[in-house]
């Protein structure tokens, strides 16, 4: 696998720009299943997962032309609703195909995600939600199916705001019969963002972005032409970066008011943060400059669990001590031995992380397996003495738009590796 290489210490100036976002176009992606009318998605990042995405439509038969940043899926006639472990295994995302299969093709086979990096996710929600429309759902060799020849519209209370669930749910009451209520539902722009979707394709999904939607099912929907809004956590991972490094860094497309969870709290940290046209900058204070806050996370509008690792790359730099909370996911700070392999000093207990700021990092080689926490440490390399190796930048392909590219032009001395074929 590639692995990148960083010469720390270098501030960054300059201008980045932040791709589509992952976590809504791999949503989006499956809502093509929902029309035999032709959808062409733009601004569509460049990533490993959105391949994975594509794979998994053309297994089931749908013609998807990938040409960053359009891709292009022409009346998806689905031959076979079914999602293999061989992809699911690859991406859990591929988990949203299952609403919109059995609204559309009256069954689906699905394979179960289990668990990974950064805690078991049970699906529990999805199956829920889909059973009280009417499906039959049983689980079979490691796999869901899920079948009912016409989904009603039902009241679902969510247990918790799961992003993905209630995505799943509200592809799957757009072609129901009668109206769904999804009640505790999530609150993130990658919800809002599908919900626009649907909409356009002639669904009547009403409050995405509250805690209550409604759907209207509807007979049919049709193709659309919709380009994808900026990924929120790439432009936070380039604002920490700024911050974290050094430097004063204009990120373009960065939407203030998606990213407000995280850049209000780097503001009490001492970042400065201001609008631009066309983005945010991002000022660093330096090291000097920086306080130590506490963050916990939680679902929008709360700070973003996808930013947690990139926030303690710059809390173990700041001034005191911080506390972080990891409150969404159960297993999440695989970054912390490979941080304090670098010479910060983080605790864990449970699932809280006591960062005492230090005075600098050390160069290492460094690994992880989960997506932000290969960010948060690319971002400590930015800054540490010497040359850092990270390894493994599979999962980092699977999230970020060639990173290195991006973080190259700012100053960053970083180069990626390719690995022997
Ligand atoms: N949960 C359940 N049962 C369910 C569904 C969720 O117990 O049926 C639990 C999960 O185990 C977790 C919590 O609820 O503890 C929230 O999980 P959620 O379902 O919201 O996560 P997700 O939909 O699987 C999406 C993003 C993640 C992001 C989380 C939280 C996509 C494709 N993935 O996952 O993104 O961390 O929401 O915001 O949208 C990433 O991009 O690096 C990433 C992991």
């Amino acid at each position: 696998m590639d692995s990148l290489v960083i010469e720390g210490g270098f501030p960054l100036h300059g201008t980045v720009r932040v791709s589509g976002a992952k976590n809504a176009a791999l949503p989006i992606l499956c809502a093509s299943l929902l029309t035999d009318g032709a959808c062409t998605f733009r601004n569509v990042p460049r990533l490993r997962d959105v391949e994975t995405m594509a794979a998994l439509l053309r297994f089931m038969g749908a013609e998807t032309v990938v040409e960053p940043p359009q891709v292009q899926v022409a009346g998806a006639s689905v031959r076979r609703p079914e999602a293999p472990y061989e992809l699911v295994k690859k991406m859990r995302a591929s988990v949203l195909v299952l609403g919109p299969l059995v609204a559309r093709h009256g069954r689906a086979k699905v394979s179960l995600p289990g668990g990974c990096a950064i805690g078991a996710r049970p699906i529990d929600q999805h199956l829920k939600g889909l059973e009280a429309m009417g499906a039959k759902i049983t689980l079979e060799h490691g796999y869901v199916l899920a079948e009912c020849a016409r989904l009603k519209g039902a009241s679902i209370q969510l247990d918790m705001a799961t992003v993905t669930g209630t995505e799943n749910l509200m592809m799957a009451a757009a072609l129901a019969k009668g109206r769904t209520q999804l009640v505790g539902a999530a609150k993130e722009p990658e919800v809002e963002e599908l919900a626009r979707v649907l909409n356009k394709m002639g669904a009547r999904v009403d409050g995405a972005g509250t805690d209550i939607i409604h759907i209207e099912g509807v007979d049919t929907l049709h193709g659309v032409d919709h380009a994808i809004i900026p990924d929120r956590i790439e432009a936070g991972t380039f604002m920490i970066a700024a911050a974290t490094a050094g430097g004063d860094v204009l990120v373009e497309g960065a939407v203030p008011e998606h990213v407000e969870p995280f850049s209000g709290r780097m503001r009490t940290a001492g970042v400065e943060v201001t609008r631009e046209e066309g983005g945010l900058r991002v000022r660093s204070p330096g090291a000097r400059g920086l306080r130590a806050i506490d963050i916990t996370t939680a679902p929008h509008p709360g700070f973003p669990t996808d930013m947690q690792a990139q926030f303690m790359a710059l809390m173990t730099l700041a001034q005191g001590a911080s506390v972080v909370t990891e409150s969404v996911f159960e297993n999440r700070f695989m970054h912390v031995p490979e941080l304090n392999r670098m010479g910060a000093n983080i605790e864990v207990r449970g699932r809280v992380a006591i960062v005492n700021g230090v005075d600098g990092l050390s160069s290492a080689a460094v690994m992880a397996t989960d997506l932000r926490a290969s960010a948060c440490l690319v971002i400590a390399g930015l800054v540490a003495t010497g040359q850092t190796e990270v390894l493994r930048v599979y999962h980092l392909d699977r999230g970020y738009e060639a990173i290195e590219a991006k973080l190259a032009p700012l100053g960053a001395r970083i180069r990626r590796v390719r690995a022997a074929t």
